[in-house]
């Protein structure tokens, strides 16, 4: 390891990178070397706006010592205990915290150390609830076209994301997939759409089809996130919730990007008004500084999988290792302190009008082939230029050299700043987008 560490000699081969091209990556570098507020510094110390809150974790912005105080206070007071058999205080005083936050009902956590992880870990509470109570046949999972539910094998049977699943189709069991919302021709559109509603119907033609007596649970994102914001039309939650609820099945939101303010409240479930049975988090939940998830449930779910299990007896065999790590406790406490003395999810919910109206000016640049979004999320498609995504990898490099970091995915870029950004940054990242995308040809 050398001793600077913005020397040109970290690069080494012996690093993998994930969803990378690394051997692209190989030949024009982009690294990341220090970071505070809202902004990045690469290796020459050179500013980059931080478009995507790293990579939708980082809140309430980079380097907040309050963060980074109870970490080091954890570590020094205890630094690791199991959570088999064993508990430690920051882990209760993290669960309250978040049940503080969470809709009504929902206050039973389960941590875990990834969304990934949550998505896998909701899939086998929401299995034992079924076995729990007598109805073990139900073990179909539904989820939608173009969703995102991470990487482990269960999230990913889930995920809509063709080249995620390419590689790995035969392992996976099958799916059934709700037609994603986009409606054709709907463009420009920013906030709920008001058509497209009835598209959670074809959970009945699902239910006809498997047999609702065969149906575990329906996983959607509220907002579908990583695959370029697609904000659910007016009704459409409200209509699966109620579907679900009349056939039995268990509805999991993930908000593993759309959790801790990006739409205004807490959760996007407070947003639309639509309670799940359980919800899956990560990123935020620690501003990002230590890996952490959660799933939080219903109550009356664990009290099933409990009931349903002799005194003395493990209720659910699962569990990680480093899920509910003392440290990501602490990360996670320090973390919620913040966004309610802040009022982050407020202040986030205050400049999204702003932030939508400035991105929405975008339009007119003839690359620009479509806008969605709500709260501090939005995605900015791009024409195509050749094969699909082309553009979108090659923009996000441009823009990361014009000193704008952001995600994208395919041909969107995807835009979620810190909460703690304010409106001059939302004039710079806007402008920053519009220098680099005026110079594309169509
Ligand atoms: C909705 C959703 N679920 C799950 C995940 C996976 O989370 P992780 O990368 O922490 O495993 C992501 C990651 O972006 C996500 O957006």
């Amino acid at each position: 390891m050398p001793s600077d560490p913005t020397s040109a000699a970290v690069l080494s081969p012996h690093l993998w990178l994930p969803f990378t091209p690394n051997r692209d990556f190989a030949r024009q570098p982009k690294i990341l070397a220090a970071a505070s507020g809202v902004h990045y510094r690469d290796t020459a110390g050179r500013p980059i706006l931080d478009g995507s809150s790293g990579l939708f974790s980082v809140a309430a912005g980079h380097g907040r010592e309050e963060i980074v105080r109870a970490v080091a206070t954890q570590l020094e007071q205890l630094d690791f205990a199991p959570t088999f058999y064993r508990a430690h205080p920051p882990g209760f005083e993290a669960a309250r915290r978040l049940a503080s936050i969470l809709p009504e009902g929902l206050d039973r956590v389960f941590f875990v150390n990834s969304g990934s992880e949550a998505v896998d870990s909701a899939m086998k509470i929401a299995l034992a609830y079924h076995r729990a109570r007598g109805e073990a046949r139900r073990t179909i999972f539904v989820s939608r076209e173009r969703a995102y539910h991470g990487v482990n094998l269960g999230g990913l049977s889930l995920a809509g994301i063709v080249n995620n699943r390419r590689a790995f189709a035969g392992a996976l069991p099958g799916v059934p997939l709700l037609r994603h919302t986009l409606l054709p021709g709907q463009r420009f559109v920013l906030g709920e759409p008001a058509e497209g509603a009835e598209l959670a119907d074809d959970l009945l033609r699902i239910i006809a089809s498997h047999g609702a007596e065969n149906i575990a649970a329906v996983f959607v994102e509220p907002i579908a996130g990583s695959t370029g914001v697609i904000v659910p039309p007016r009704g459409y939650l409200q209509r699966l919730r109620e579907i679900t609820r009349a056939h039995g099945i268990l509805l999991v939101f993930d908000e593993v990007i759309t959790g801790f303010g990006r739409t205004g409240q807490a959760f996007a479930s407070q947003s639309f008004g639509v309670v799940p049975d359980l919800l899956t988090m990560a990123k935020a939940i620690t501003n990002g500084v230590i890996p952490a998830g959660a799933v939080a449930v219903d109550r009356r779910i664990q009290q099933t999988i409990f009931d349903a299990a002799p005194e003395q007896q493990i209720e659910f065999f699962h569990g990680y290792t480093t899920g509910g790590h003392p440290v990501a406790a602490a990360a996670a406490i320090a973390t919620l302190a913040l966004y309610e003395r802040e009022k982050l999810f407020e202040r986030g919910r205050a400049l999204a009008p702003y932030f939508l109206e400035r991105l929405a000016t975008l339009r007119e640049l003839p690359v620009v082939a479509d806008l969605r979004g709500y709260g501090l999320l939005a995605g900015v498609e791009f024409a195509p230029d050749g094969a699909p995504g082309a553009r979108g990898y090659r923009l996000q490099q441009t823009l990361f050299d014009a000193g704008l970091h952001l995600k994208t995915t395919g041909d969107t870029a995807i835009l979620a700043p810190p909460l703690v950004a304010t409106p001059a940054h939302v004039d710079e990242i806007v402008s920053i987008l519009r220098r680099v995308l005026a110079a594309e040809r169509v």
